[in-house]
């Protein structure tokens, strides 16, 4: 028997594991150690139930067949994907934005018009956070003005960040004044918010897996990327060839902000530290 029940609880075995793991791998960047069976088990236990299915085995057999491969197995992803986010996550990163670049970063460059990147935005937090900070700024800055893209590999979390429905717990990091100008609170439900129709229309939500050969975007045309807290399931080699693509698409002086725990030391990337998590693209 390839995989054992107990209790209803389906156990992946270590073939299917293997089979699993090194897909994820190659195909997304995730590496996923056997530490991490119990995690996969307990997050695809449902939708191999739902399918009708009684073991990992067929289960994998389904998702990689010809009918797996025209849907299912596109949703696998939506499960394996670690997606915890935050609105003012690792804040320092929106104050040294607001307070420290922008006004130097515009007035060297000659350049009014930033272009940003949230890639790797998760269900919404990261961007809407972006967007209440530039707005805040562009009220001392009125010349400035700015777009945003923001992106992932995980179509169900994009859907998520383009409705920007959160529950209301969720905004608690948000100060109150900006509470009160980005989002409105659910007429049906007073424990829902929703941001504001114009900043959620700021935003372009695109779907890009960083292993992809091209990201189908402009070179040199962003002058913030902001990749935190994704690279950190990606091992080193692979980390490094990432950031290297991040930097073709950033325009000289552009910034890169990593997560809390990501680091490029020991990596050749034509990036300088600047601040903790934060790199001045020197190309
Ligand atoms: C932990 S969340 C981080 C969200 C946000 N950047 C933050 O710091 O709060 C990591 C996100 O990276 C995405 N991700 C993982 N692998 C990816 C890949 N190969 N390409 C693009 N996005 C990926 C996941 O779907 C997930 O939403």
């Amino acid at each position: 028997m390839d995989s054992s029940s107990l209790n209803g609880f389906l156990s992946m075995d270590t073939e299917s594991f293997e089979r699993l793991s090194t897909y994820v791998t190659r195909e997304y960047g995730i590496k996923l150690p056997l530490a991490k069976k119990s995690m996969l088990e307990s997050r695809l236990n449902k939708k191999v139930k739902s399918l009708g299915l009684n073991s990992y085995k067929e289960f994998l057999d389904f998702i990689f067949s010809d009918q797996g491969k025209q849907g299912e197995l596109f949703n696998v992803i939506d499960l394996i994907t670690t997606n915890k986010t935050d609105f003012f996550r690792e804040a320092a990163h929106f104050h040294f934005l607001s307070k420290e670049f922008l006004a130097r970063y515009t007035s060297e460059n000659n350049r009014n018009n930033i272009k940003i990147w949230s890639a790797g935005c998760s269900s919404g937090e990261e961007p809407y956070t972006i967007i209440m900070t530039m707005e805040e700024y562009k009220k001392q800055h009125p010349e400035v003005t700015y777009s945003l893209i923001a992106s992932d590999v995980s179509t169900r979390v994009i859907q998520t960040a383009y409705q920007g429905i959160y529950d209301i717990e969720k905004i608690e990091p948000v100060p109150l004044e900006m509470k009160r100008s980005y989002f409105l609170r659910s007429k049906a439900n007073p424990k829902v918010v929703r941001v504001k129709p114009p900043f959620r229309k700021k935003i372009q939500f695109k779907r890009i897996n960083f292993m992809d050969n091209h990201y189908n975007m402009m070179k040199a045309d962003y002058d913030i990327i902001f990749c935190r807290n994704v690279l950190i399931y990606f091992d080193k080699a692979t980390q490094e060839r990432v950031i290297n693509k991040f930097c073709s698409h950033l325009k000289p002086g552009g910034l890169l902000f990593l997560g809390h725990s990501e680091s490029i030391i020991g990596m050749s990337l034509p990036l300088k530290q600047i601040r903790p998590t934060v790199y001045r693209y020197e190309g």
